[in-house]
């Protein structure tokens, strides 16, 4: 059995590739070329188990994992449009790179022209590489203010990020570090929303990251009213696990059909204002189409470095 490990992956992508096939693969499902399931959960004598699958032609696979103390083991498969086994991978690192790929979607689509300051707030695993993410994907990025519930997260982000040649500072509080941003990022567990509508800036796209379970909320229902669109990475998806959406509309503050999908802006089928006059909303709790595009690119760039006789890259070479 063919297995990459996540060091190997590491190696293997980058995220500018990653972004690249992640946004071709929300285009395709939007033009009814791929296809995503949603998450399934089992739970029982403390143990919980989830598995979600995706098509991204020539590739189809997806990926099961356990959770245990708030830790995540993933393992992701990956086969040819024919059924053929190719791999499994671990999930680490390409959560690493397809979670903010997503984000860099929407910023591509979304976000205000000419972008400049930017907001982090969550200064755990994820957020670090939504930092690097914005520091590729806004060119005239001129400062990040970072913000975590533990000032020392925060203080160690700001300080890895000079050392990488990224302007950012410490922000006190969720309001501090929004305020002016023109896009936000959040990338907590928090369960209650860290900033209110008047802090966000007219120009301001959010990108909202962690709020993956019904019980979970980062944006509060009056930010959600004051965006002009609101995009998920799947709606049907969101409707069962985006904890901002699940409780503002349950408090008759935001209507689903509101919701716009991703996939439908990527494919250019929807066309959705970019923020500027008003705030726009992206909710992503990740979807196998992503796990799916990410593990194919490792697996065909794997192959390509090692190449056997009897591979199967998937694309005919
Ligand atoms: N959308 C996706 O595809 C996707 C993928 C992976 C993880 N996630 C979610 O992203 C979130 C973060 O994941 P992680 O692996 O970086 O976790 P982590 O524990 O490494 O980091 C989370 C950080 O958020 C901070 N935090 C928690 N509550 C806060 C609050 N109220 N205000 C400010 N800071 C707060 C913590 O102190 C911590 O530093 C989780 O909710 C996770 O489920 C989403």
């Amino acid at each position: 059995m063919f297995h990459l490990r996540d060091d190997e992956i590491a190696e293997l992508l980058d995220l500018a590739s990653v972004t690249e096939a992640v946004e071709g693969a929300f285009a395709a499902w939007g033009r009814g070329d791929a296809d995503t399931t949603q998450r399934v959960r089992s739970s029982a004598g403390g143990g919980v188990a989830s598995a979600m699958a995706a098509v991204v032609p020539p590739f189809s696979g997806g990926k099961v994992y356990s959770t245990a103390s708030g830790a995540f083991t993933f393992v992701n498969i990956l086969f040819d449009i024919e059924g053929r086994l190719l791999c499994t991978l671990d999930g680490d690192a390409l959560t690493r790179y397809r979670t903010p790929a997503a984000c860099a979607v929407a910023i591509r689509a979304l976000a205000a022209p000419a972008c400049t300051t930017a907001a982090l707030i969550g200064a755990g695993r994820q957020g670090w590489y939504h930092l690097e993410m914005l520091a590729s994907e806004l060119p005239a990025l001129s400062g990040v203010a970072i913000h975590d519930l533990r000032p020392e997260a925060a203080e160690a982000m700001v300080e890895r990020a000079r050392a990488a040649g990224i302007s950012a500072t410490v922000a006190s509080s969720p309001t501090d570090a929004v305020r002016d941003a023109d896009v936000i990022v959040t990338v907590t567990q928090s369960t209650a929303p860290l900033f209110a509508a008047d802090a966000v800036s007219d120009r301001a796209l959010i990108c909202a990251v962690g709020a993956t379970k019904y019980d979970r909320c980062e944006i509060g229902a009056d930010v959600i009213e004051r965006c002009a669109s609101v995009v998920c990475d799947d709606v049907t998806g969101s409707r069962v696990e985006c904890g901002d959406l699940i409780q503002a509309a349950h408090a008759g503050r935001f209507d689903w059909s509101r919701a716009i999908e991703l996939s439908a802006v990527a494919a250019g089928i929807v066309d959705v204002p970019r923020a500027g006059t008003t705030p726009v909303l992206f909710e992503t709790q990740g979807v196998a189409l992503q796990d799916v595009a990410a593990a194919a690119l490792a697996y065909q760039r794997s192959r390509r470095k090692t190449p056997k006789a009897s591979d199967n890259n998937g694309d005919g070479t």
